[in-house]
């Protein structure tokens, strides 16, 4: 039976390749200490996990755009203090199904935990969608939060990561992000990142969420979206550093989900209005075999969104439905 390639084999040959420089195929194999052959074989795993590798007879091989790995250590560097304090875990992996499914199934009495990935196999969206995940484009986050007591407003924990999110992307110089409620996070119109929370306590006791955030940074390939999407790179015109861009993030992570903690919404209600793209648009609320139509008026206390409809004003509370924007 053929010998399956091992994890760290192939991020070797990613590391070579990372620069985006053309490199022998002679020397990357000798430098392995592999055949021709075998290598061909690396090369092509590294296509399925969505890099693109150019082949050029005479040059050998080299990467479409070189790869910023993420490295656990500079992301802790890059953290203010309060984050680091606060962060038991800060940890990334090559290769995983879903960062979502990997803290869901670790021990909780390391909480605060963050875990990042270059590459998701079965990335989680909202709605039991696919996440699209290829390996080294973007930033695929999750961080495990335990809650001593089960937060009053937690049905609007997901619009607060949202503010989050923008806020951590306004700092990394991308202007123009807009909040769909609840929580998507688009730039003129196409969609850039996305918020995934998953929660497990009982009421009165503890509260354990999994803040899962996907954001597109340097994708090219657009393979398996069906949406209209854009990264950051497109945003600002050049590439960002994935590791800057994953620092800042997580550290807006735990100063809101702190605020979150000590305010609830109100620390957010402000800022997500400045940021609410729904507000005014007529909209169609999906909320399984029910469904309405209405004009969306910005949320309630709680951070329902409250739909005037023709026979009054209904609140919509996040998870439980999905919002189309009328055209
Ligand atoms: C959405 O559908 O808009 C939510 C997407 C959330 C994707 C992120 S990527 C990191 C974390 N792990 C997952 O499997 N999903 C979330």
């Amino acid at each position: 039976m053929a010998a399956t390639l091992s994890e760290s084999e192939l991020l070797a040959l990613v590391s070579a390749l990372s620069d985006g420089a053309w490199h022998s195929g002679e020397a990357l194999a000798a430098d392995a200490g592999i055949t021709r052959a075998a290598l061909a074989k690396r090369i092509a795993k590294l296509s399925a996990w969505g890099l693109d590798v150019e082949a050029r007879v005479g040059l050998g091989y080299r990467l479409a755009q070189p790869v910023d790995l993420l490295d656990a250590k500079r992301i802790r560097r890059a953290l203010p203090e309060l984050a680091r304090d606060r962060l038991r875990r800060v940890d990334v992996i090559a290769i995983t199904d879903s960062t979502n499914q990997r803290l869901a199934e670790a021990d909780a009495s390391a909480d605060p935990q963050a875990l990042f990935a270059e590459f998701q196999s079965a990335g989680r969206g909202r709605h039991g969608r696919e996440w699209v995940s290829p390996f080294g484009a973007n930033v695929y986050l999750s961080l495990a939060w335990t809650f001593p007591h089960w937060p009053a407003q937690i049905t609007a924990l997901p619009l607060a990561i949202g503010v989050a999110c923008a806020r951590a992307l306004r700092a990394q110089g991308v202007d123009g992000v807009a909040l769909k409620w609840p929580n998507d996070l688009l730039v003129g119109g196409k969609k850039l990142g996305g918020i995934l929370i998953e929660q497990r306590g009982e009421g009165g006791g503890a509260c354990r969420a999994i803040v899962g955030v996907g954001i597109n940074v340097s994708m090219q390939d657009a393979r398996g979206i069906t949406q209209p999407w854009t990264s950051v790179a497109s945003v600002i015109g050049k590439t960002p550093s994935r590791n800057a861009i994953a620092a800042e993030l997580l550290a807006q992570l735990v100063l809101a989900l702190e605020q979150f903690a000590e305010r609830g919404f109100a620390a957010f209600a402000t800022e997500w209005d400045r940021l609410d793209l729904t507000r005014d648009q007529p909209v169609r609320i999906e909320a399984g075999k029910d469904s309405y139509e209405g004009v969306a008026r910005g949320l309630d206390r709680n951070g329902a969104l409250k739909i005037e409809t023709s026979s009054g004003v209904r609140h919509a509370l996040a998870g439980d439905v999905s919002l189309r924007v009328k055209t």
